[in-house]
């Protein structure tokens, strides 16, 4: 009898058959999320999980699961899962990093670009026939190359994002709990600096951390303040790592240039004094979303899933620990 497990979400045909093949599948097929009260009914009696980042795996959701062995996130990030809840019931959690690092770098670059060079008012400017003739002084925006840029969380993404500023002949700078080793910096080009300096020196500053106690709120108003004038905060995180509110009212009252999101604090909720402000970019959380990188991420977490259920070792656990047991 193949292990059964639970999708919530219709993946792409290859990590479909790909379950299919190794696993009962009961699958959610969407577009919207499975509720609450039917992922848990659907989950008693699944050996495995394949979920999402709207799906919200806490305690109360695994304790209903006896049988369930792993759950794997088709994300990098997996702060809706409770690692800690799967942890002491011996559940392997996985998530899918390195896949999606380059894209999820390229579009972070697309919201600093879109913000600097004003290209999403300059497409509404177009739409709204507003074009007549070239204008002098039209929608001047702020120069990319030969700026700091400022990066929050030096891993795989932050890294990733490092690299290309080298081909806009960026100073970089960042900021992590832990320092890179001396031979990234060197190839990256990248210094190590407090946050107060990242914050104050850069003319970009850009979040690629973890959504944790430690980085909820990493910027708010105090950081905001400290940041120039003329400079934009990017955030391809996670939404509560900054305070939204407070970052309305310094694009309001200017403590700084613009900002360029993709996630927000009470996701897919949006903060309203965003909507009507023209010096902010917003995404619906697409810097993962190409078609290459997404078909990528399924695959892999299908690999997680399976891999646990047939008894081996899984391309990419959170906590390995559980493994070791
Ligand atoms: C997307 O936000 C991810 O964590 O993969």
């Amino acid at each position: 009898m193949p292990p059964r497990i639970l999708i919530t979400r219709s993946l792409p045909p290859e990590a479909m058959s790909l379950a299919q093949a190794r696993a009962a599948v009961d699958l959610h097929p969407g577009p919207h999320s499975l509720p609450r009260a039917d992922l848990i009914a659907r989950l008693k009696d699944k050996a495995g999980l394949v979920c999402l980042i709207t799906d919200t795996i806490d305690a109360e959701v695994l304790s209903g699961a006896p049988e369930l062995k792993v759950v794997a996130n088709v994300a990098v990030g997996y702060n809706n899962i409770d690692v800690a809840a799967a942890t002491t019931r011996g559940i392997v959690v996985t998530n899918t990093p390195e896949v999606l690092t380059e894209t999820t770098a390229d579009f972070t670059w697309a919201l600093l670009m879109a913000v600097a060079r004003r290209v999403v008012e300059g497409d509404g400017y177009v739409r709204a026939g507003k074009f007549g003739r070239w204008e002098w002084e039209l929608l001047w925006g702020a120069d990319v190359h030969g700026k700091t840029l400022g990066i929050f969380g030096f891993g795989r993404i932050g890294k990733a994002v490092a690299r290309r500023a080298r081909g806009f002949g960026m100073r970089i700078l960042y900021h992590d709990t832990v320092r890179a080793d001396a031979a990234a910096e060197r190839e990256l080009g990248a210094t190590y600096v407090d946050k107060t300096t990242l914050l104050k020196e850069s003319d970009f500053v850009t979040l690629h951390t973890l959504l944790s106690p430690e980085t909820r709120h990493l910027i708010g108003a105090t950081e905001l303040r400290q940041m120039k004038r003329t400079a934009y905060l990017i955030n391809a995180s996670r939404g509560p790592c900054v305070n939204e509110a407070e970052l309305v009212q310094a694009l309001k009252e200017g403590w700084i240039a613009g900002a360029a999101l993709d996630v927000y604090e009470e996701e897919p909720k949006v903060h309203p004094g965003l909507l009507s402000l023209p010096n902010v970019v917003l995404a619906p959380h697409i810097a993962s979303a190409s078609r290459e990188t997404r078909l990528r991420m399924a695959t892999l977490a299908v690999e997680n899933c399976v891999a646990v259920l047939e008894g081996k070792t899984p391309p990419t656990p959170v906590n390995p620990e559980v493994l070791r047991k």
